[in-house]
């Protein structure tokens, strides 16, 4: 499997540390670029309040299944996360939909380093995407105490950045 950026993100984070955990928790603003050749797949994106990024976290090199997340003092599986040290470093964001120009996304709630390469865009729908029932495991306590950081302190990060133009 091979997967090729469709563009980038940009940040007002340019290193790891700082940057807001989750973008339900962020009220920056970022800008997608999208590569000139994918322009025409963002025809009706406009219509949507909020879409969902998906994108490579490029700064992450470590893999490991068992992670201490922010959120919580003990270790969970990386998959009961939403850690970068993903076996592959797949980050997904709900993100405010600005505006679109030209080759441009500008969003509300960045929680993403500087540069992160985009893999995909998708309309968050809410008839398709909301669960009402939904719980939320060992966060559910955490997020209802209101407490606990809502910027990163940089453990997941590397010195060395990540720059593939391709990756599998
Ligand atoms: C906990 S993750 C959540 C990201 C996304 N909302 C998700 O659920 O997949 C957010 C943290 O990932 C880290 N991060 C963001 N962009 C990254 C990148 N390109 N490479 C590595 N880590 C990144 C930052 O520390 C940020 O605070």
């Amino acid at each position: 499997m091979t997967l090729k950026p469709i563009g980038t993100i940009r940040t007002p984070f340019p290193v790891n540390r700082g940057v807001p955990i989750q973008s339900s928790m962020s009220d920056a603003i970022g800008t997608v670029e999208i590569d000139k050749e994918y322009v025409d797949g963002l025809e009706s994106l406009d219509e949507f309040s909020h879409v969902i990024l998906i994108y490579w976290f490029h700064r992450a090199q470590t893999t490991r299944l068992r992670v201490k997340p922010y959120l919580d003092e003990k270790p969970h599986g990386v998959f009961a996360t939403r850690a970068p040290a993903r076996p592959n470093r797949i980050g997904l964001s709900i993100v405010e939909l600005i505006k679109i120009d030209g080759t441009e996304i500008v969003f509300r709630g960045a929680d993403m380093v500087d540069g992160t390469p985009l893999i995909d865009i998708k309309p968050f729908v809410p008839e398709f995407d909301n669960r009402l029932n939904a719980t939320s495991g060992w966060l559910a306590e955490h997020l209802a105490a209101g407490s606990g950081p809502t910027l990163s302190d940089g453990r997941f990060e590397t010195e060395r950045a990540e720059q593939p133009k391709r990756f599998s």
